[in-house]
C-alpha cells in the first residue's frame, strides 16, 4: 500500500499544523531579506518586530521586542549576528538557512523596527 505522503512531506505538514515555529523553517532562498522576515522570522518576533500578532497578542517565543528603540540601541550588531547565526534559547540558528553576509544584511532591517 502507498503511503497517503512521502513521510518527510507528512512530518512537514504535521509539523504546520502543530504550529510548530521550528521545525518548518524555510531556508532563504535569495530574493527580498523583508520577505524572508516574513515567512522565517515573524512568526516568533511578530510582522513589525514588536513580538505580537496581526491582532496585537503578544506571540509566546518572541523573546525581545525590536521596536522598542532604548533596548535595541544598546544591543551590538555583532551580538545580533552572533544569535541569529549560533542562536540562543528559543531562538533557531539560522546558519544553516542563511549566508553570513545575508544575516550581516539582515541588520539594518532589525534597526528600522526601532526607528518608527
Ligand atoms: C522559533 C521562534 C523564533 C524564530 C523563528 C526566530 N526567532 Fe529570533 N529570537 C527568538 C527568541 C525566543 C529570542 C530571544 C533569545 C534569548 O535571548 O533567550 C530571539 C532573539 C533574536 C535576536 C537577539 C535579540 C536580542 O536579545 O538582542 C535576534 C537578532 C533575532 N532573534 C533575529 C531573528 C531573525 C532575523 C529571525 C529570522 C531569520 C529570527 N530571529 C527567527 C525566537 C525566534
Amino acid at each position: 500500500m502507498r503511503p497517503f505522503l512521502p513521510p518527510t512531506l507528512f512530518l512537514a505538514a504535521a509539523a504546520l499544523m502543530a504550529g510548530d515555529p521550528v521545525k518548518d523553517l524555510p531556508k532563504f532562498q535569495g530574493g527580498d531579506l523583508n520577505r524572508y522576515w516574513a515567512d522565517a522570522c515573524a512568526r516568533c518576533h511578530g510582522v513589525t518586530g514588536n513580538g505580537r500578532d496581526n491582532n496585537g497578542r503578544q506571540l509566546p517565543d518572541a523573546g525581545f521586542d525590536f521596536t522598542d528603540s532604548r533596548k535595541a540601541n544598546r544591543k551590538k550588531d555583532s551580538d545580533w549576528v552572533k544569535v541569529m547565526q549560533e542562536g540562543k534559547d528559543k531562538m533557531p540558528a539560522f546558519k544553516d538557512k542563511m549566508a553570513a553576509e545575508e544575516v550581516q544584511r539582515m541588520i539594518p532591517i532589525l534597526r528600522k523596527f526601532a526607528a518608527k
